[in-house]
């Protein structure tokens, strides 16, 4: 082995070491500071208690803005959104489809295999919702969706070009899938990463920009509204 490869594979191995390192003592950090967490909390639909309704405001949004991607089989880090329960069982890193894998692994349909979120927690998947202290204040920090979102509020998409190269929106792309735990140190790293993933900011919203003054928003956003074609001029004038 030449002198340059057992170099390089030093190198690479130290940081993989440093990086297994942050993630092991954010993940610390995290249950020292925050207690124990409650896989049983989401087990049942808790009810509205305040005045939003999950069905009339949060469901739509859903629906509209996240189901394209999470909701079948290959959902991303096996998220479905289309349903209390999918929010509830929360994310896996395992694929469902995974062409090297050569060994049967055990399945994990949504509605069939598991019932309850505690019982997915077994099943290896982590929950997106706050499990651990139950205050307004955890409910959003601990919160993968809440965290998600405000990440691409932090950081939205350009409305105009393309999307940023760093965006995979392959179907084999590899995905990280962090648990809350580590989801300070991910989002530094990726501050792209935030959901709706590649997508712009809802139509509603740039269209209140632009009619807040913001012109920019208006000349840049949406599909470019096609010159509209001209009958072409006969040379003899007018052709009727
Ligand atoms: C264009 C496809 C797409 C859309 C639309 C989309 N997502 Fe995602 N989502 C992804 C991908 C890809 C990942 C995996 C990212 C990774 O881990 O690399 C993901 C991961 C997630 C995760 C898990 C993050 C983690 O830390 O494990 C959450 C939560 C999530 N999405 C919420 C949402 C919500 C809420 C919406 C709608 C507002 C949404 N997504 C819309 C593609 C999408």
């Amino acid at each position: 082995m030449s002198e340059h490869v057992r170099y390089f594979r030093f190198v690479l191995s130290f940081l993989l070491l440093v990086g297994a390192l942050a993630i092991g003592i954010s993940a610390l950090r995290y249950w020292s500071e925050h207690g124990e967490a409650d896989p049983t909390r989401y087990d049942r639909p808790t009810g509205s208690t305040g005045p939003v309704s999950y069905r009339k405001q949060i469901k739509p949004i859903l629906e509209n803005r996240c189901v394209v991607c999470h909701a079948c089989y290959d959902a991303p880090c096996q998220l479905k959104l289309g349903s209390w329960e999918g929010i509830a069982r929360g994310v896996s890193s395992d694929r469902v489809y995974n062409g090297s894998r050569l060994v049967e692994a055990p399945p994990t349909r949504l509605f069939v295999d598991a019932q309850k979120a505690s019982e997915w927690r077994k099943r290896g998947f982590s929950p997106v919702l706050n499990e651990y202290r139950n205050t307004p204040e955890q409910n959003r920090s601990s919160s993968l969706i809440y965290r998600v979102l405000s990440l691409k509020q932090a950081h939205p998409q350009p409305t105009a070009g393309l999307a940023p190269d760093v965006l995979d929106f392959g179907l084999d792309r590899k995905q990280s899938c962090p648990k809350i735990e580590i989801f300070d140190l991910y989002e530094k790293t990726n501050p792209l990463a935030g959901m709706p993933f590649g997508l712009l900011a809802s139509i509603e919203r740039i269209k209140s920009r632009s009619s807040d003054g913001s012109s920019r928003a208006r000349r840049t956003t949406g599909p470019r509204s096609f010159p509209r074609a001209r009958k072409p001029k006969s040379p003899h004038g007018s052709a009727s």
